[in-house]
């Protein structure tokens, strides 16, 4: 009988989901959160037929340089700019991702960032707990009305798009920038306009990124982008860091360029930007879009299908549901 096929699974994530993969696989499961350094991530990839992988996993050309048995990396993210795909691709790993299943808690999230902004709730709490509240003033905490306003969205993806549909329910306009353009179907159920990307960003009254993070959209909303937004707009980004130059847009909330901003992803995260800690006008939250107990569970079941399926097993054998590099099997010859 040939020996079984080994896994890693990079960080601790709902062990009874993981389990399955006991099923078919022996299993490495990591017993604490760990920031992989490089060399650690290609020892762990080193013997190893395929490993279940966090977004914060770096996974390179010389991450993968002595893994000769790795097939499959199942990132549990929708989002890969962790994964060096063309250095994957040309080695035959078959590469997966999480779509789908967390479309609309993080859309809900965008709402929520964008919420909190506008209605400077962190600040307000913040005065609260620090004492503050001795008397009641009418113009006090003033913030921006989110019904009747315009709402921008940059990258109309899948969850672009249930950002958009939420729009309905505060009356809002929805302008939203794309590479390409939506169907008209998918325009109108979203309610949402194509501009090009100068008007979106003039136009906004609000403005949620949603885009991937790649060399077209590194620093996509930068000092130019800040200074052609509306001195009242808030921006909500729940991409990825690196789409918007935190130095730019903490120097622009500083001086009153722009109103507030929540944020979920940053540059070099974990590290926050100190002179965005240092703006009252910023909600910040630690990367945390897709953190509801259901989305999250669901994330790591559909990552462990997509492993048991990439390593040739289960009902899908081969046929990984969220395969994101189908060139990976033509240079495994599959
Ligand atoms: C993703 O899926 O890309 C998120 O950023 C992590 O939950």
């Amino acid at each position: 009988m040939s020996a079984r096929r080994r896994v890693w699974v990079t960080q601790p994530v709902f062990p009874d989901v993981v389990d399955r993969l006991r099923d078919h696989f022996d299993v490495a499961a990591a017993g604490a959160v760990t920031a992989y350094t490089p060399a650690q991530v290609a020892d762990g990839l080193r013997d190893v037929d395929g490993a279940l992988v966090g977004v914060t996993d770096r996974i390179d050309a010389s991450a993968i340089a002595g893994a000769n048995r790795l097939k499959a990396i199942a990132n549990i993210g929708v989002g890969y700019n962790n994964l060096d795909i063309a250095a994957l691709s040309a080695a035959g790993v078959a590469v997966t991702n999480t779509p789908d299943v967390l479309t609309e808690t993080t859309a809900d999230f965008a709402w929520t960032l964008l919420l909190a902004a506008a209605r400077r709730v962190t600040e307000a709490e913040r005065w609260l707990r620090d004492g503050h509240w001795t008397d009641w003033s009418f113009e006090r905490l003033l913030g921006r009305d989110l019904h009747g306003s315009t709402l921008g969205i940059l990258g109309m993806g899948r969850i672009g798009r249930a950002v958009a549909r939420r729009a309905l329910g505060f009356g809002m306009r929805v302008l939203y920038h794309n590479r390409s353009r939506l169907d008209a179907a998918v325009e109108r159920e979203c309610s949402a306009r194509w501009v090009g990307k100068d008007e979106l960003l003039a136009a906004s009254d609000h403005l949620v990124l949603v885009v991937p993070y790649g060399p077209g959209t590194h620093h996509a909303i930068g000092a130019p982008e800040l200074a052609c937004m509306k001195s009242t707009a808030v921006l909500v980004n729940i991409a990825r860091g690196g789409v918007v130059d935190d130095a730019a847009l903490a120097d622009a909330l500083q001086k009153g360029r722009l109103a507030a901003a929540g944020l979920d992803v940053y540059e070099n995260e974990p590290a926050v930007h100190p002179a965005l800690l240092a703006c009252r006008n910023v909600v910040l939250t630690p990367h945390i879009a897709s953190a509801s107990e259901a989305t999250r569970r669901a994330m790591v079941s559909l990552a462990v299908d997509n492993l048991i399926a990439a390593l040739g097993e289960g009902p899908q054998a081969h046929r990984p549901p969220n395969l994101v590099n189908a060139d990976s099997l033509l240079a495994r010859g599959t």
